[in-house]
């Protein structure tokens, strides 16, 4: 994932207010307990709300420290997953090869989940991944800019089931733009 990647670990991560402050403890709690809970029913992490709040980074800096202690993880844009299993839609030997690598991952990090694609079979495609993971009980992390009632919303199996597995370590951000990190000291 390059050098921006490996900026990201927690001692980089600002308490820069309260918000940041519990999120940053939710990651760290979840980092620190993984191999306790890795196969547990609330095995997976969820950082959702605010846009610029630093959902990503702090699934960025989870995911360094697991690879740290040699835990294989698999990061992809929501995007990016979902172009890939459309455009192999076709060839079954092709979609199972994809599908099996965002299923079988270790740990999986989902990046904006939802963000742009959610038509019915954008839907499909992302049960299969959520599914196969929920039921094989592997650990996610997923951010997205929604709240776990909006993922319900859009699709209540999918969203149901990331709520079950991300029960015990889930943090929203409900600020609106001061919660912005980017905009830090410019609104
Ligand atoms: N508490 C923080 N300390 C240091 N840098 C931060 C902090 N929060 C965010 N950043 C930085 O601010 C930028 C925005 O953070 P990030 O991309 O993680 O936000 P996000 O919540 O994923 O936003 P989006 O909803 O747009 O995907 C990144 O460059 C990130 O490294
Ligand atoms: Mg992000």
């Amino acid at each position: 994932m390059g050098d921006a990647f490996s900026d990201k670990v927690f001692d980089n991560f600002k308490p820069w207010n309260r918000e940041a402050a519990m999120a940053r403890a939710t990651a760290m709690r979840y980092a620190i307990e993984f191999d306790t809970i890795e196969h547990s029913d609330a095995n997976s992490l969820a950082l959702l709300g605010t846009v610029g709040a630093g959902k990503t980074m702090l699934g960025c800096c989870v995911l360094n420290e697991l690879l740290s202690r040699n835990i294989g993880v698999r990061y992809t844009k929501y995007g990016e997953m979902m172009q890939k299993l459309k455009q192999n839609a076709m060839d079954e030997e092709a979609y199972n090869r994809h599908l099996g690598n965002y299923v079988n991952a270790r740990v999986l990090f989902i990046d904006d989940m939802f963000k742009d694609s959610r038509t019915q079979a954008d839907l499909n495609h992302l049960y299969k991944v959520i599914d196969g993971r929920y039921f094989a009980r592997r650990p996610m992390i997923i951010t997205s800019e929604m709240t776990i009632d909006q993922l319900a919303d859009i699709d209540l199996a999918i969203g149901s089931r990331i709520a079950e597995r991300c029960s015990n370590y889930a943090f929203t951000f409900l600020s609106g733009r001061e919660g912005n990190y980017r905009l830090r000291g410019l609104i």
